[in-house]
């Protein structure tokens, strides 16, 4: 009695905590309201003006017709709102109190009202940060639009933007923003993508709201049955704590199952877009008290294809089940099955569906951004510059020209012209490195010009206009003529002898030098043998008629040449995460990359907006594919799986040693290695390679790349790239490929593979790691060994990480252990080994001049011997 009063008491207690914690660090911003903060009596949510989060727009109210009392359930932030009818972007600027990399749900809402009185639906982009996020469109004046997204913040900011695209005034009515656990609502992209949201569904019949005080991360949830379902619940209470997704009692309490015990429950959802990439989040509880001879067993499959199962929900407790890989395509359909031996039909109590939205553009490059603001706020600039000052394309701020054909925006034109600028030339337009064209004419500047930017103008880097009356040059005034009037001629002039000398200078060194690799050129790729028209490219794939995968670049078609030989085309998408310039990376370094482990370059295509890569075509897919599917898996012995591996090794082990200056691959994980007819394996995507120096053995890089769950975790920390982060990522696959486990395994928690194993392996226990699809058919020693090189490739620090001549040879060694199990019974001679791991093979004479040789044993190629 008295412990059961003390429970409540204790549930209580966590109640009010957890309505506190929902107003702390929530940002709730109704937008266009000229008064003071209020609490949202419907939902007990403080509003507060938007002032604080924009200077531009202007504040209206909807039409009365819409308003309360001819409209008694009008949310109240709703009522008002702010329209943007200057500037093509305007921003709302937000500061997550958990700063950058935190997770975070923001929700905007739009109710047009006929606020402006014309009785015209606009429609308008949203974009967050950077990136496109959704298209605001309308159906009526009364419609309540709402968009949702989680993602990640790319900085200490967050920038919501409108952007006006011709289609009437943008304008919106609220605005709010909700920290969620950064452990939650993972995905195989990592914070490279956000998810917009396309269903949250409480299944069953509740009679709640949808939003809950319950719900710490105050979604709103949309109530969902079907006639073919029969409702369950239960009053009792559940444990939802356990996972970081907190799903509200009145959701995960109420549930639906199958009316039609043998019938499946299915949930379909569908778009447009072929190339839509969606992550599903399923919630279950039990909420019946199941008998002695009564069971609840089911499994579930997305598409048809098995995703998890069989699966017990557990009683009155939470739990979470999502697609580990992305799900991509038009059409959708979530499955529960119940097993043979259940008892009864499957359950589902909510469920929530996304789509995935790639991050493919970059913010402006720091400094340049931090300096154009600086600009901002000292001279008070009364033009609309909000979010970003580059991006999104074709949105920088007005006066402004930026470069995108790197991979962060540089600033490389300002035009300040006519804007009544006083005051000195501020020294921080210094810090703007790209600029070449800076106007300053039409102000009341004054003073003298900084001295960098002045050199820079003398040199011909930049081109600078100011007004002369009150503006010296740095020291005499004479000078100032000089800087001041910008001759464009006598420039390119300037330029074209600096360009020149520079030309000259440069032969000259390379001469001296002597070991200097051949710098890539476009003459390389130029070379008629190689190149294909577009036309030829649809020719040789029919159309792009069969699809064979997706990777980071876009969609791989099936293709074939005249000469009947199949290939794999890959084409260059618009929303590819990477652009045209990794494109040009990847078809220069395959040009001049043989090697029998990488995967061959056949052709590419460049023609004005199609690009595309034309390779061998590889029948066995990737390596990740294989090890994911059950049979193919269940197939692949420990020799197969240490051939696999020693191929890749001397892929790698060429790309670090065999190339001079040294390749690093960056993104190397199980999807970039593909497998022939024969399970031969071969090493793919070379977009993030670069090249490096043969005197620098580190460098430091702007932007970290690569996948989650493969990333060097030095590299990612300190962005310090070596050889060794590829041989981190290398030792990745090498686990996957003894587990069977994929890099980051999501069962109750997520948890990243080398972390599983180690925990794992302190019970000294070989079984509990190594895949049981291989039966334990292999010999402990060699898949012990295996584990110990995997180990001593995913040290955290780079500096005792093993190199991959090291691994190849000891993988070797592996091999040979497995081998010799065998040898009782099949003797395998080591003619026949070296047969299969032979030296490399050389299909362009070219190849000698970039890549050593480094065995002298003749050059073999052939299937393994099987
Ligand atoms: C909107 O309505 C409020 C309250 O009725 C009023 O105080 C405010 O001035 C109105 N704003 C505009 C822009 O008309
Ligand atoms: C306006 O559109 C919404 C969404 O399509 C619809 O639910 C609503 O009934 C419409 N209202 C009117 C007045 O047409
Ligand atoms: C935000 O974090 C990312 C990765 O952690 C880092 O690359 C970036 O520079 C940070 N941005 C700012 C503005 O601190
Ligand atoms: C909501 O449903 C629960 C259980 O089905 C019931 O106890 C409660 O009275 C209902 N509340 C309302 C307001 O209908
Ligand atoms: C708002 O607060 C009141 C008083 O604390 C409470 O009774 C009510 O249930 C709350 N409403 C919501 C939606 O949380
Ligand atoms: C986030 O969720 C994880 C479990 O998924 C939990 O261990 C952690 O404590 C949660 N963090 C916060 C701040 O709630
Ligand atoms: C239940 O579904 C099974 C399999 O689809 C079917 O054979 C059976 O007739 C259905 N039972 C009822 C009562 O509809
Ligand atoms: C989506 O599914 C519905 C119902 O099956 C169908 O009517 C509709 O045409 C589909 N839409 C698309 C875009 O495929
Ligand atoms: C449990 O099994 C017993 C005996 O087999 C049977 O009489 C009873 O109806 C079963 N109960 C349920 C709930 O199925
Ligand atoms: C459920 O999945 C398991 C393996 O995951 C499989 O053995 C079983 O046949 C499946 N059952 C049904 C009914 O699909
Ligand atoms: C500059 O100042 C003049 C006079 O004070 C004013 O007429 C003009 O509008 C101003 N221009 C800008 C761009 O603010």
């Amino acid at each position: 009695m008295s412990t059961g009063f003390f429970l409540l008491l204790l549930l209580m207690l966590c109640a009010s905590s957890v309505r506190a914690q929902r107003r702390i660090d929530f940002i709730s911003i109704d937008c266009g309201s000229p008064s003071k903060l209020y609490e949202d009596t419907d939902t007990n949510i403080t509003y507060s003006p938007d002032g604080d989060y924009i200077d531009t727009g202007i504040n209206q109210n909807i039409s009365s017709e819409f308003m309360y009392p001819k409209n008694p359930n009008l949310p109240l932030p709703l009522s008002d709102l702010r329209s943007f009818p200057q500037g093509n972007k305007n921003c709302y600027t937000l500061k997550p109190e958990a700063g950058n990399g935190s997770l975070n749900l923001i929700r905007a809402t739009f109710l047009y009202g006929n606020y402006d009185g014309e009785n015209k639906l606009p429609e308008f982009d949203l974009y967050l940060g950077v990136n496109f996020w959704s298209t605001v469109r309308f159906e009526n004046a009364s419609d309540i639009v709402t968009k949702e997204i989680l993602g990640f913040a790319e900085s200490n900011t967050v920038d919501i933007c409108l952007i006006n695209k011709g289609l009437g005034t943008p304008f919106i009515s609220a605005l709010e923003f909700r920290p969620l656990n950064g452990s939650t609502y993972g995905t195989e992209f990592g914070t490279s993508a956000s998810l917009v949201l396309i269903e949250r569904l409480d299944i069953g019949q509740g009679n709640g709201t949808g939003r809950y005080g319950d719900d710490v991360y105050d979604r709103i949830w949309s109530r969902h049955s079907s006639p073919s379902w029969d409702p369950v619940s239960t009053s009792s209470s559940i444990t939802t704590y356990e996972n970081g997704y907190r799903v509200p009692l009145e959701v995960i309490r109420t549930a639906a199952t199958p009316q039609n015990a043998s019938e499946p429950l299915d949930l379909y959802w569908n778009t447009t877009d072929m190339n839509a990439q969606f992550y599903v989040f399923m919630y279950f509880a039990e909420v019946e008290k199941l008998g002695k001879n009564q069971s609840r067993k089911f499994n579930i499959s997305l598409n048809g294809s098995p995703l998890f199962g069989p699966f017990t929900p557990r009683y009155l407790q939470a739990d979470v089940i999502s697609n580990s890989r992305v799900l991509v395509g038009k059409d959708h359909e979530i499955s529960l099955h119940k097993t043979e031996d259940s008892s009864l039909p499957p359950i589902l109590n909510a469920v929530e569906v996304f789509q995935v939205m790639q991050l493919v553009e970059s913010p402006t490059y720091g400094e340049d951004a931090d300096a154009i603001k600086n600009v901002k706020t000292t001279y008070q600039i009364k033009k609309i510059w909000a979010g970003d000052p580059c991006g999104p394309r074709n949105f920088s701020w007005e006066g402004l020209e930026c470069n995108y054909s790197i991979s962060l925006p540089r600033i490389i034109s300002l035009d300040l012209s006519n804007n009544n600028l006083t005051g000195p030339v501020p020294q921080f337009l210094e810090e703007l490195k790209s600029l070449t064209l800076l106007n300053l004419k039409g102000n009341q500047l004054s003073g003298s010009v900084p001295n960098a930017l002045r050199e820079r103008s003398e040199a011909g880097l930049l081109v600078l206009s100011v007004d002369t009356k009150n503006l010296c040059g740095s020291g005499s005034c004479k000078k100032k003529k000089k800087i001041v009037a910008p001759i464009v001629a006598s420039l390119v002039a300037a330029l074209a002898v600096v360009i020149v000398l520079m030309l000259v200078w440069k032969l000259r060194r390379k001469r001296e030098s002597g070991t200097e690799a051949e710098p890539f050129n476009k003459t390389a790729i130029a070379s008629k043998k190689c190149q294909f028209t577009h036309e030829e490219v649809l020719d040789i794939t029919k159309n792009l008629q069969t699809s064979i995968g997706k990777g980071g670049f876009g969609t791989v078609y099936h293709g074939c040449m005249k000469d009947g030989t199949q290939v794999a085309v890959k084409m260059l998408s618009a929303s590819s995460t990477q652009g045209p310039r990794e494109f040009q990376t990847e078809a220069e370094l395959l040009m001049r990359i043989h090697h029998r482990n990488l995967a061959s370059f056949i052709g590419y295509c460049d023609d004005a907006n199609n690009l595309a890569l034309i390779y061998e075509y590889m029948a066995n897919g990737n390596l990740k594919n294989s090890l994911s599917d059950a049979e193919r898996s269940s197939q692949m012995t420990w020799e197969t799986r240490l051939h696999i591996a020693i191929n890749a090794a001397q892929g790698l082990e060429y790309l670090h040693h065999g190339c001079k200056p040294p390749i690093v691959h960056r993104d190397v994980k199980t999807a970039n290695i593909l497998l022939s007819e024969n399970l031969e394996a071969k090493i793919a995507d070379f977009g993030l390679s670069k090249v490096f120096a043969s005197d620098i053995e580190t460098q430091v890089v702007s932007t970290v790349m690569g996948t989650a769950g493969y990333l060097d975790p030095e590299y990612y920390n300190c962005q310090r790239l070596n050889e060794k982060s590829d041989v981190y990522s290398f030792g990745v696959v090498l686990l996957e490929l003894i587990t069977g486990q994929p890099a980051v395994i999501k069962s109750d928690e997520v948890i990243h593979i080398v972390t599983w194993v180690s925990s794992e392996l302190e019970k000294r226990e070989l079984k509990s790691v190594v895949d049981q699809r291989m039966q334990e058919e292999f010999d402990e020693h060699s898949v012990w060994k295996a584990l110990e090189i995997a180990m001593a490739c995913t040290t955290s620090t780079s500096q005792h990480r093993v190199t991959m001549d090291v691994v190849l040879s000891e993988l070797k060694n592996c091999l040979e252990m497995e081998l010799s199990r065998h040898r009782e019974r099949t003797p395998t001679s080591t003619e026949e080994l070296r047969a299969a791991f032979g030296p490399y093979n050389h299909s362009s004479p070219e190849v000698l001049s970039m890549c050593t040789d480094s065995t002298n044993v003749d050059s073999v190629t052939g299937p393994f011997p099987r």
